[in-house]
């Protein structure tokens, strides 16, 4: 991955380069599979829809439907009539809202592809709150294209990616009239808030979501232009702890040395949960964590990756924390984590004010892996923070959402056709790689429907995802499309 700002200058000018007509056909000319590059196939139709998508993405990017806050719940309905209306005008059948409880989830069908496999295409329509907007170069809200970049909150995760299975199936329909397989697609409006909507509907095993493998489009490529595939994914356990002491904010100087102050018993609650060393001290937390196998860890020796850029770069910082002894991506994406997301009490306002808060709220999330188990953690979690609680204080902990690590196999007869049609597409051999994220419907899909999930990712690690400034990759969009419809066309070739 090259984050240098002259590397970034390089991709934008080749994404600029590479999506003019021209530069497709010599690129074709120094293909290492120029007979097999799809965009002999394809291409020419790309480009006629093309301000069509781009159009239609910045009208769903303009709705802002975040989860998490309730002055945009309107907004959040809004998006789902927009996946509604898209999924309707891309030909599917059976399309409709599913409301139950909380955000609707969008369900579409085309199933006349007897003897062909069945897909379940995932993606979710919520997005994370902007804040801070002063940070962003054009509004959240206000989609703006910038060197070959779309700009806005959801560009990425994951109204692009959800757009990418929408107008690939859109395409194939146009096209051919039919697809190479059966698809149902299941787009969700909760995710970012850890929802459980969609979590209890899958519980139900309905019978709608009867399917051979879901395809999930919600993670990242590795590097700009390297076909990737997620295969593995952490889980989470994210709790709140309210912290009590005196019955009312106290004067810091006539009782300051004899009353509990509930942010200096965060303090050493947080500290208790982790070490300096990033180490967890959580007696048994590591017990279940399953280390990777030689080969994975000689995989991920192999990606190419560049330390001081994404130290940086990247992230803009003089140095990386975490166990020292463990490799980074073993850091990333097998080990658990312990990361406190805000305190909330006390004195936060400008100037000086001499007080002993009487209550304080922390957030904590800590991330899991194969084979931890969410409740056991959450219980874990709980026990820790009471014990590490000291005398004087009164902690009430309460566990907002949970969701499970989940693993597959590289060998999975989904995948190896994934990474094949991924190969073709981008004229590199696909990787393998975990993602530190969590994607909870990977492991309700397993566990409850017993089927695999193809994460085939199209964001970038410099997307900004969560953060200001999130963008896609124009490329990558269109890229993606292909992607995904050469995906089910490979997928019909090989039949049952
Ligand atoms: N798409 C992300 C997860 C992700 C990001 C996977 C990058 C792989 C690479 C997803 O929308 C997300 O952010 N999920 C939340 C889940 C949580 C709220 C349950 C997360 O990971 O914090
Ligand atoms: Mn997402």
């Amino acid at each position: 991955m090259d984050f240098t700002p002259q590397g970034q200058a390089w991709v934008n000018s080749l994404t600029l380069w590479h999506s003019s007509t021209i530069s497709r056909w010599l690129l074709l000319l120094f293909s290492p599979y120029p007979l097999l590059h799809p965009t002999w196939i394809c291409y020419p139709s790309v480009v006629e829809q093309h301000s069509e998508y781009l159009e239609g993405l910045k009208a769903f990017l303009r709705i802002p439907s975040i989860s998490t806050s309730v002055e945009h719940s309107n907004d959040v309905h809004k998006a789902a009539e927009f996946v509604r209306g898209e999924l309707s005008q891309a030909g599917l059948d059976q399309v409709q809202l599913i409301e139950e409880t909380g955000f609707p989830l969008v369900y579409g069908e085309w199933r006349h592809a007897p003897g062909k496999p069945t897909l379940l295409l995932y993606g979710h329509y919520d997005v994370q709150p902007a804040d801070p907007l002063e940070e962003w170069v054009s509004p959240p809200f206000e989609p703006e294209i910038r060197d070959g970049n779309l700009y806005a909150r959801g560009a990425s995760d994951d109204k692009g990616q959800t757009y990418i299975l929408i107008k690939a199936v859109n395409r194939l329909l146009r096209s051919t009239g039919r697809l190479p397989v059966n698809v149902r697609f299941l787009i969700e409006g909760e995710e970012e808030s850890g929802g459980g909507h969609i979590s209890r509907f899958v519980a139900s095993q309905p019978p709608l979501l009867q399917a051979d493998a879901a395809l999930i489009c919600d993670t990242e490529m590795f590097a700009p232009g390297l076909p990737t595939l997620c295969v593995g994914l952490r889980g989470i356990v994210y709790l709140e702890v309210e912290v009590t002491g005196a019955r009312q904010d106290l004067h810091s100087g006539v009782y300051g040395g004899a009353a509990p102050n509930p942010l200096q018993a965060i303090a050493e609650i947080v500290c208790a949960l982790k070490g300096p060393d990033g180490r967890i001290r959580i007696p048994g937390y590591y017990d279940r964590v399953r280390a990777p196998s030689a080969a994975e860890r000689e995989a991920w020796s192999r990606l190419p990756f560049d330390e001081a850029a994404y130290r940086e770069h990247e992230m803009g910082v003089t140095a990386l924390v975490g166990e020292p002894d463990v490799p980074l991506f073993e850091r990333l994406w097998a080990r658990p984590t312990v990361e406190v997301h805000g305190i909330r009490g006390g004195f936060t306002a400008e100037g000086a004010k001499t007080v002993i808060p009487a209550r304080a709220t922390v957030k904590i999330s800590s991330r899991l892996v194969a084979d931890q188990d969410p409740d056991e953690a959450a219980a874990q979690l709980t026990e820790a923070i009471l014990a590490a609680c000291p005398a004087g204080y009164k902690a009430e902990v309460r566990v907002l959402h949970t969701g499970a690590p989940w693993l597959i196999e590289p060998e999975n007869r989904f995948i190896r056709t994934a990474a094949s049609a991924l190969t073709e597409v981008f004229g590199r051999e696909t990787v393998f790689i975990r993602s530190g994220g969590s994607i909870p419907i990977a492991g309700l899909f397993a566990q409850h429907l017993g089927i695999p999930s193809v994460l085939m990712g199209f964001g970038l690690p410099d997307d900004c995802i969560h953060s200001p400034n999130e963008k896609f990759l124009v490329a990558n969009f269109f890229d993606g499309i292909r992607a995904v419809q050469r995906y089910l066309e490979v997928l019909g070739s090989e039949g049952q």
